[in-house]
């Protein structure tokens, strides 16, 4: 039996439509219009990529977007100091700086700086904190959300569920499991977390209802790690080489696909599956930031 296939594009474009449809709703009933300031500072080709789909994913959606793009060597103490032109902007609902940063730069004291409640990423310490602590209204980190979202919009609802979480990152494994263990919509779940140095990684996997892969490690899940009728969600993107292709490469996950689609009972591919919906949620993210800051009761 091959398994049903969850596509994250499908998912994404309805949740993009609603959205469009929520943001021409506020500008009509309160003359509202969400912003969302991305920040990159350098030239490196995968992020200027990145922060022009997230530009481009705003405009389309009816989302003031304002792309500020500085020099590598910019002093920590310029970019501060934009981030505190943005946090008193009234036109600016969401602030996203693009990461890595280039070495001068301390990652953690330039995400302090950004105004929590206009944090879109979730990576500022007290956006944390309020994930963590269960609370509801939080700007939560765009791909574990987009997960959540996937689950439920395709009739997987974590709640009762065991979620075994493989990789402890800050932007996906560690908020992955505040989400599903929230008393909330989409949460309710059962939650294990194990990582690169968990001894037996399959014993604990295979214990998986939903089981969720962020770990970076190309096709690191084999079928034998997977129970029978199991969901698998991959968050890994990774670059293999691949001779059979002009360009020399290819996109992999964190599961090995083809021998896992025949365990599983739902997959998400790579790509078409868990990545566009980071973006969307980045999108969410701002107008619900937006409306919270506006102060409006939709
Ligand atoms: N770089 C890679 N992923 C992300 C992300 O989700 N947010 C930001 N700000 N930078 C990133």
């Amino acid at each position: 039996m091959s398994a049903e296939i969850i596509s994250g594009k499908e998912i994404a474009q309805a949740i993009r439509g609603e959205t469009t449809e929520r943001v021409a709703a506020l500008k009509e009933n309160y003359d509202f219009t969400p912003g969302l300031a991305t920040v990159l500072v350098g030239e490196d080709p995968a992020s200027q990529s990145y922060v022009g789909m997230k530009n481009k994913a705003a405009k389309e959606m009816g989302i003031y977007s304002r792309q500020i793009t500085l020099e590598a060597d910019i002093p920590e103490d310029e970019l501060l100091g934009l981030i505190e032109g943005l946090n008193a902007d009234p036109e600016i609902h969401g602030i996203l700086v693009q990461l890595p940063l280039p070495k001068h730069m301390d990652e953690s004291k330039v995400l302090l700086a950004i105004d929590p409640a206009k944090d879109v990423d979730g990576f500022h310490p007290v956006n944390v904190g309020k994930l963590s602590t269960g609370e509801t209204e939080v700007l939560a980190p765009c791909t574990p959300a987009g997960v959540v979202e996937m689950l439920v919009r395709s009739g997987n609802d974590p709640s009762g569920k065991h979620c075994v979480i493989v990789g402890r990152s800050n932007i996906v494994g560690r908020p992955m499991g505040s989400l599903l263990l929230r008393k909330a919509p989409g949460g309710n779940a059962t939650v294990t977390t194990c990582h690169s140095r968990t001894p037996d990684l399959g014993e604990v996997t295979r214990l998986a209802d939903i089981l969720i892969v962020a770990i970076g490690w190309p096709e690191m899940v084999k079928a034998d790690m997977v129970k029978p009728g199991a969901v698998v969600i991959d968050v890994g993107v990774n670059r293999i080489d691949d001779d059979t292709r002009e360009r020399g490469w290819r996109l992999v996950g964190d599961v090995a696909f083809d021998e896992v689609k025949d365990v599983a009972s739902a997959i998400t591919p790579v790509p078409g599956g868990v990545g566009p919906m980071t973006i969307t949620m980045l999108m969410c993210n701002t107008v619900d930031a937006g409306v919270r800051q506006a102060g409006i009761q939709e």
